[in-house]
């Protein structure tokens, strides 16, 4: 049996990352924070669903590794605000976690959802044709082992898709780690105080982007990130005319609650 569709090469593959924010950024403009912003719980499937349901095509999570070094989606360093367990995420092997509600603190409606892997959220993405931006949120001291771990289990994920996800972090350690392990995965650094050594920062890790709290962004710095050659992404970007003014500036990406309300510019 015969195919007219010819596999990309993996050097082509990693050719594709390496050129995005240096040539080409194949994501869509707003993406949608934690999958499904306020509309589903954070970090699950259900809520990436109810993201696409709306119409977006990106999905901003965060991954951490279980006590047993599997990367799963959890924003704490603890499951007790958003699943039905007590205890710290480092504590905890995954098959313990997967016994665990992640929706019913939500809404009765979501009861039964689980935590999810990174490996089941990236099946699901690329099966769907959606973008993701894995936000690394370490527990502490795993910073590099978590980078690592992500960059590698990504590497292996999309090895056939020209379009990578995008990895950040507020760890320098992790992002750093990454850069390591897959130096050609795209990189932003994500910032919630403004610092003078901003493009220093980003080019020690060697990232494309840059991801500012909102309210810190000015016309000047996102021309300055430009200039510079880096994109400039902002979250949690909630307010419309706020998100208006950010799109007049030239904002290459906002991460959004309000997935029913926002993504029009
Ligand atoms: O990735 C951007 C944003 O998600 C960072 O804040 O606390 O919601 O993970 P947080
Ligand atoms: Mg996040």
């Amino acid at each position: 049996m015969s195919s007219s569709r010819t596999a990309a090469s993996p050097s082509s593959i990693r050719a594709a990352w390496a050129a995005v924010g240096r040539g080409t950024w194949p994501y869509p403009r707003w993406i949608a924070h934690r999958g499904g912003g306020r509309l589903a719980p954070e970090n699950t499937l259900a809520a990436m669903r109810v993201g696409a349901a709306h119409g977006y095509r990106m999905f901003e999570f965060d991954a951490k590794l279980s006590g047993d070094g599997t990367l799963v989606l959890m924003h704490d360093d603890t499951l007790d605000r958003t699943t039905s367990g007590r205890a710290r995420v480092s504590a905890r092997a995954l098959g313990d976690m997967m016994k665990l509600d992640a929706g019913a603190w939500f809404s009765p409606e979501f009861a039964g959802e689980g935590i999810p892997t990174l490996w089941r959220v990236g099946t699901w993405l690329i099966a769907n044709g959606l973008a993701g931006n894995i936000e690394i949120k370490p527990c502490p001291g795993r910073e590099a082992e978590t980078g690592a771990a992500v960059a590698i289990e990504a590497a292996c994920l999309w090895q056939s898709e020209a379009v990578p996800p995008l990895l950040s972090s507020f760890s320098p350690e992790a992002l750093e780690a990454a850069r390591r392990c897959v130096p050609e995965l795209p990189r932003a650094l994500l910032l919630d105080t403004m610092v003078d050594d901003w493009l220093d920062r980003c080019r020690a890790l060697d990232c494309v982007a840059i991801d500012v709290e909102h309210q810190l962004l000015t016309a000047d710095f996102i021309a300055a990130a430009h200039a510079a050659g880096l994109k400039v992404l902002c979250y949690t970007m909630n307010d419309p005319e706020r998100g208006t003014r950010l799109c007049e500036w030239g904002i290459d990406g906002l991460i959004t609650d309000r997935i029913d309300e926002l993504g029009k510019c």
